[in-house]
């Protein structure tokens, strides 16, 4: 596990994290309560086909504060700001291709909830720490690697360009209502309690997936493409330390990962690891091909000189704990509804 005893500051301390039945959003609120005396509220909607999970917060769901509700309803929301220290912006919407499928609805979830969102602390707190997770994706196919925070951004898709206004937005309101925001852009990040259901959220943990199954991993356009990633707990330490810094206040920082992999090297990693599963190479299908960016990575630099922090895990050493929670928690990560859909027995407590 992390080195909590670094951010003592959080004790005492009340925050707010939306998107905290998610992949990322229930680790942090692992990390937090782990921590110790800190007032841990999560805001979820349990949105379908996205990663919320009940389960994610088995063996803490009596240390935080759960509201099933979503964060572009007002009510729930002025309702919820107030008093808060911290709150950590993780909801949203993460698929490239949903957006694509639906782009009004990402609209709803990556832009008007987050509005809604900066609305309610500009009302009701208007001296909160925000951290946003924003993603990579935004600087589009990239003119030069690593990527850094002066590259320009050309958004590939939907997604892209609503997490992009989504981070204005969180600048806006500092630089106008005073709110102290930080913004993260996301490399594709791994591990413990990712939705590993469908494959339009995330390909590491669809290819995990397969792996464990026995199954095919399909490589579009023979895996070429290199990208770095990131072990969820150096993104939570990422989190953590930005939400600790009055430095990092009305700044943007790269989260960049471990030393960039071919697809195809991923692959037959998690192949050799789990000792299943096999590769078949395909052309890319139109709708992926379109938004495709490429070999994608970026540099860490910025936040390094300001926090130091750094991804901390390797890549093997990730995969391995990762594999080794789903081999023990499987049947909670499978199969749809299991621990998704069961919301209406689920009160706010
Ligand atoms: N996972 C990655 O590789 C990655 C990469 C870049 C950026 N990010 C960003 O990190 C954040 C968290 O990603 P994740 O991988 O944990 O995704 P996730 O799907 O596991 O979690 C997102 C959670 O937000 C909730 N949610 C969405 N809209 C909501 C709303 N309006 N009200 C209440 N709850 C809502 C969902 O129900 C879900 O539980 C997202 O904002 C995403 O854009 C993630």
């Amino acid at each position: 596990m992390m080195a909590q005893e670094h951010f003592v500051e959080y004790k005492g301390r009340s925050v707010l994290i939306t998107g905290g039945l998610g992949f990322i959003g229930s680790n942090l609120a692992r990390a937090l309560v782990e921590i110790g005396g800190v007032d841990v509220t999560i805001l979820d909607s349990l949105v379908p086909g996205q990663g919320g999970n009940l389960h994610n917060i088995e063996g803490i769901r009596d240390r935080v504060k759960l509201q099933i509700a979503d964060m572009g309803s007002n009510t729930v929301i002025n309702h919820l700001v107030g008093g808060v220290d911290y709150i950590f912006n993780l909801a949203g919407s993460v698929s490239h291709l949903d957006s694509m499928n639906n782009p009004l609805r990402d609209l709803e979830l990556n832009c008007a909830a987050q509005l809604t969102l900066l609305e309610a602390c500009r009302s009701f707190n208007p001296h909160v720490k925000i951290i946003f997770t924003s993603t990579r994706q935004i600087y589009g196919t990239p003119v030069y690697l690593p990527l850094d925070e002066r590259h320009r951004v050309e958004p590939p898709d939907i997604n892209g360009i609503h997490k992009l206004a989504a981070e204005q937005y969180h600048l806006l309101y500092r630089r106008v209502y005073g709110i102290r925001s930080v913004c993260l852009r996301l490399t594709n990040t791994y591990g413990p309690r990712q939705l590993l259901l469908h494959d339009r959220q995330s390909f590491i943990a669809w290819f995990i997936r397969q792996a464990m199954d026995g199954g095919v991993i399909e490589l579009f356009g023979e895996g070429k493409q290199r990208r770095d990633l990131n072990y969820v707990d150096d993104v939570i330490e990422a989190l953590l330390g930005a939400g600790a810094s009055e430095a990092a206040e009305g700044e943007v920082f790269n989260l960049g990962g471990t030393e960039p992999i071919m697809l195809s090297a991923l692959a037959e990693e998690l192949i050799s690891l789990t000792g299943h599963g096999s590769v078949r190479c395909l052309p890319f299908p139109p709708e992926r091909q379109s938004i495709e960016i490429g070999n994608a990575y970026s540099s860490a630099e910025k936040i390094q000189s300001l926090t130091g922090w750094r991804p901390r895990t390797s890549l093997r050493e990730g995969l391995i704990r990762t594999i080794e929670f789903y081999q023990k928690h499987r049947d909670h990560y499978w199969n749809v509804d299991a621990d998704t859909l069961s919301r209406s027995q689920t009160t706010v407590s």
